[in-house]
């Protein structure tokens, strides 16, 4: 954790569930939400609208899992970071490394993703992390850092941008770096953000992903930088989740 930063769990729930399965989720999220702790929910974008009638009243923030760069037009099948703002959601992750491999989302055009959700005044969770080849080859950290320097734009550290740590192999396989490489790895994003953004990048919040389940979340978030979670398997079932946010809290 960074001293005075609050931490953010979020649930990325990718392509799962039926509608009833997601506003029950919802549901079940709302009523255990912690006040020590951010919670986000991402479900698709067909349950954003009934996601968001779930979490009415509560403090859980709706987010979306991508957004189109441009703010209109002629892109079938696509969502512009307007329409996400307008049916109430605060967060949109960008560059998750699913998007970047089944749409080869370059980080430009991640980074122009993040300009659009910043005009839409939506926070981006803009996501690094090496694949196991460049971890293996020792190369994990000069990859995560030209990824920030591609993918974050200017306003992203006055809007509060969020930086998603997943390391590739670990999404969704059940296994995670190390806790020392974890650390080093959060510490290297911290200096980055600082040598970008100036002292405004030493309280942005950022979150490990990667197989982040209830039995290694207290030790995980503990860790310095690590500000919170990006949650995918263990975000589809709230005990689970609510387990994982109150590690952190
Ligand atoms: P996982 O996914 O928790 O299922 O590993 C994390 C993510 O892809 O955001």
């Amino acid at each position: 954790m960074t001293p005075g930063v609050r931490p953010l769990i979020a649930g990325n729930w990718k392509m799962n569930g039926t509608l009833a399965e997601a506003t029950a989720l919802a549901r079940g999220v709302a009523a255990g939400s912690a006040p020590a702790v951010e919670l986000l929910v991402c479900p698709p974008f067909p349950h954003l609208v009934p996601v968001a009638a779930a979490l009415a009243g509560s403090a859980v923030a709706l987010g979306a899992q991508d957004c189109h760069a441009a703010a209109k037009g002629a892109h079938t099948g696509d969502v512009a970071a307007p329409m996400l703002a307008d049916l109430g959601a605060r967060y949109v992750i960008l560059g998750h490394s699913e998007r970047r491999a089944d749409h080869g989302e370059s980080d430009a055009v991640v980074r122009a993703k993040a300009v659009a959700a910043l005009a839409a005044a939506l926070v981006p969770v803009v996501c690094v992390g090496e694949s196991e080849a460049q971890r293996l080859s020792g190369e994990a950290e000069t990859v995560v850092a030209g990824q920030l320097a591609g993918s974050l734009p200017e306003g992203f550290a006055a809007a509060g941008g969020v930086v998603a740590y997943e390391p590739v192999w670990a999404i969704g396989t059940g296994r995670t770096p190390t806790e020392a490489d974890i650390a080093a790895m959060h510490a290297r994003i911290r200096a980055e953000l600082e040598a970008t953004f100036g002292p405004a990048g030493a309280t942005l919040r950022i979150l490990y992903g990667g197989s982040l389940k209830p039995s290694n979340a207290e030790a995980i978030l503990a860790l310095p930088h690590v500000d919170g979670g990006l949650i995918g398997g263990a975000s589809l079932k709230a005990e689970d989740f609510l387990a994982i946010a109150a590690a952190a809290g």
